[in-house]
């Protein structure tokens, strides 16, 4: 069988017929849609095609998504039923490789297999969706933005996925701080589709990165209905709502926001929602704001979602609401399980030792007020940070705490130099505004 016009792909799909092709564009069509119901789409490609290899292949990739160590486990589970199937061709073993090395813990080598990917088939949607948001997970900002550009030009305009590649590409150039350039492609992915909730995403990235706060919160409440439910970045784009609310210092719409939507609640929790909650209440507690009990819950959700050390930027923010919560053995116990991680995800072993260890290290640090060791922890890292993973704007919660530790510690040169760096990059930033005006106070 060979895959429809819509899949963009001349490749023969092994074990799919007709049916199934059309159940796999419908999976990629939820994937690029970020839909709640991704998994169930992707279940359906194999459900009456037990032997529709890519279909496997995709719901391994989907459990990457979680970030979570038991939904690798079970990834690795579909891979080793799935086997060696006899008859594989070149692109479907290419998909097979880097399915096992991300499954695996691999993820810079999966990274780099859909890139190469990629450069010989740069029409299958499947293997630019899984690599760009590998490349956000390993926090490679030039990939983000590269991985798709050099796809773009090889696309139809009139394609269906055409718009969700601007979208995705739109978010790589605002990684990159190209902000104007990632906000006009983010607006002409909207056109393709109002809902394409990744390019509305990163259209409100490049408010964020340069405090347009009033524009940003317009551009959030004018498209509402679109982003706010139906699909697993509402949490995350409600976050990012909430951010241009502190930045516009709209503490109790913050922490209103955060009770509707971004707390954790009854149903089974996410790490990406968490990383959320804890990256929130985390700013709010650098800024002195009493968040009253919002942090027990969130540390006890870490708790029962995260085991041995897997992906380190969700230690990073489960440390965060340990600390945030007061349980600061807890938080130290956290960090002594990450010293000891010998599991085989090379890629989390190296984020760990290279930023992981000493940003969860300065967290606790600044728990127990040590706020020079803070300073002697971040700032020889404060340019690697992005080794951790994740976007600008969520590492700005590991820039703020180096930068407030520098304050209370009565580090004023330094404060002032982060200041200036801060503005220099962002000259509209409202918090680094109040930071000079502490720094100034004491000096
Ligand atoms: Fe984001």
């Amino acid at each position: 069988m060979t895959f429809s016009n819509h899949a963009n792909t001349r490749s023969p799909a092994t074990g799919a017929d007709a049916a199934a092709v059309e159940l796999y564009d419908a999976a990629i069509d939820a994937q690029l849609r970020v839909s709640t119901d991704v998994g169930e789409v992707w279940e359906a490609t194999v459900a009456d095609h037990p032997g529709f290899v890519l279909g496997h292949i995709g719901r391994a990739y989907l459990r990457g998504w979680s970030s979570e160590e038991p939904a690798f486990t079970e990834a690795r589970g579909i891979l080793a039923d799935l086997g060696e199937p006899p008859g594989l061709d070149d692109r479907e073993r290419r998909h097979l490789a880097a399915a096992w090395a991300y499954t695996t813990g691999d993820l810079l080598g999966a990274a780099e297999r859909l890139a190469a990917l990629s450069a010989v088939y740069p029409h299958d949607s499947l293997a630019l969706a899984v690599g760009h948001l590998l490349d956000f997970f390993v926090g490679d900002a030039v990939m983000l933005r590269d991985r798709i550009g050099r796809a773009l030009p090889h696309w139809d305009r009139s394609h269906p996925h055409y718009g969700f590649l601007l979208g995705m590409y739109a978010f790589g150039l605002e990684e990159c701080g190209a902000y104007q350039e990632a906000e006009e492609t983010g607006m002409r992915a909207l056109e393709h589709d109002a809902r394409d909730v990744w390019a509305l995403h990163a259209v409100a990235h490049t408010h964020e990165m340069q405090s347009r706060v009033r524009a940003g919160l317009d551009f959030m409440a004018e498209r509402r209905a679109d982003w706010e439910d139906g699909n697993l970045l509402a949490v995350h784009n409600t976050w990012h709502e909430a951010l241009l609310l502190l930045g516009d210092g709209q503490i109790e719409a913050v922490l209103a926001s955060y009770d509707r939507v971004v707390a954790p609640g009854e149903g089974p929790l996410a790490a990406l929602d968490m990383v959320d909650a804890s990256a929130l209440l985390w700013r709010l507690h650098l800024d002195r704001v009493d968040v009253g009990e919002r942090w027990q819950p969130v540390a006890q959700g870490w708790e029962s979602i995260l085991d041995e050390p897997w992906y380190v930027f969700n230690d990073v923010h489960a440390v965060m609401a340990l600390v945030g919560a007061g349980r600061l053995g807890d938080a130290r116990n956290r960090v002594e399980r990450l010293v000891r991680d010998r599991s085989a995800a090379s890629t989390n072993i190296a984020m760990t030792t290279q930023v992981g260890l000493p940003i969860c290290s300065a967290i606790v640090a600044f728990g127990e007020r040590r706020y020079r060791d803070v300073v002697d922890l971040l700032h020889p890292i404060r340019r690697n940070v992005h080794l951790m993973g994740g976007s600008n704007a969520q590492r700005d919660a590991v820039a703020r705490t180096l930068f407030e530790a520098a304050i209370r510690a009565g580090e004023g040169d330094l404060a002032r130099a982060i200041a200036a760096e801060r503005t220099d990059i962002n000259s509209a930033d409202p918090y680094t505004r109040r930071q000079l005006s502490r720094i100034t106070a004491v000096a």
